[in-house]
């Protein structure tokens, strides 16, 4: 199989695809909910969703692709080629703010991450890595990551898990944010796993994503030395939805033992 072919192909059809989603903003954007009212969908995720899909079925048609949509195949093993994808990640944000969302993609090759994109849509970044290969923002190779105290750290953490939740000891998180040196919140786990990889968070943590979410920065983060897990500790599939936390080495490890005490 030839990966390098298939990272410029997935390159050019990420871009085609920002592209499509900046012009949508001259157009009405269809704007509904899923699960809850506050789970934004648009008809913008599907069309982009489904160039996507048509365009990878055509031209990989043994390769299994899926993404948030639904668009794509039903996928129960990681075995062969799967493409994984999020073709906004950050709808809320896409909807409210129009920038700070991205596509995220990852291509696997019998469960093991290969190839994976993070694209800031409206920025123009592209944060991408091939496994072995190293990891970059844009044209720029990525250091890998140093260890860091929890006192220097910046952590994206979501604010409302330090009111009663649940999903996770709330006195605990509320001692995280004392004791981390600041937080953000970006509203989008692909964009911030990618700050995670570029060092601009320390940390990152979230109490439910999807595969499609994780699925193209656990490439990007692993070629930097990134710890990734979910927030019981344990190693991350990619076929359910699970906990996560992404953080430096040493970081990654503190956290999950000071702070996390999870309910579900
Ligand atoms: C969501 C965003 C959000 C995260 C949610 C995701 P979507 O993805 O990444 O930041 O907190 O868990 O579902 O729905 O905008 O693709
Ligand atoms: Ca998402
Ligand atoms: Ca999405």
């Amino acid at each position: 199989m030839n990966l390098d072919a298939i990272d410029r192909y997935a390159k050019s059809l990420i871009k085609e695809a920002g592209h499509k989603i900046r012009v949508s903003f001259f157009s009405h954007i269809q704007i509904d909910s899923k699960s809850n009212a506050n789970d934004l969908v648009t008809n913008i995720d599907r069309e982009i969703e489904q160039f996507f899909i048509s365009r990878i079925q055509k031209d990989f048609p043994t390769h299994q692709v899926f993404g948030e949509e639904g668009f794509g195949d039903v996928v129960t093993s990681l075995d062969g080629v799967t493409w994984i994808l999020d073709p906004i990640d950050g709808t809320m944000n896409f909807v409210h703010q129009k920038r700070n969302f991205a596509i995220s993609l990852g291509i696997y090759v019998d469960g093991v991450g290969m190839l994976g994109y993070i694209y800031d849509v409206m920025q123009d970044d592209l944060y991408h890595a091939a496994k072995g290969k190293g990891a970059y923002y844009n044209d720029e190779l990525l250091p890998q990551l140093e260890a860091k105290l929890i006192t220097d750290a910046i952590i994206g953490v979501n604010a409302k898990w330090v009111v009663p939740n649940r999903a996770l000891n709330h006195h605990k998180i509320t001692e995280l944010v004392l004791e981390c040196r600041g937080t953000r919140s970006y509203g989008s786990a692909a964009l911030e796993i990618a700050y995670v990889a570029t060092g601009r968070l320390d940390a990152y943590m979230s109490t439910r994503l999807s595969p499609w979410d994780i699925a193209g920065g656990l490439v990007i983060g692993r070629e930097v030395g990134i710890s990734a897990t979910n927030l019981r500790g344990e190693e991350l599939g990619l076929l359910k939805q699970e906990t996560f936390l992404i953080a430096r080495p040493e970081l990654h490890e503190h956290i999950l033992k000071h702070y996390i005490e999870l309910k579900i």
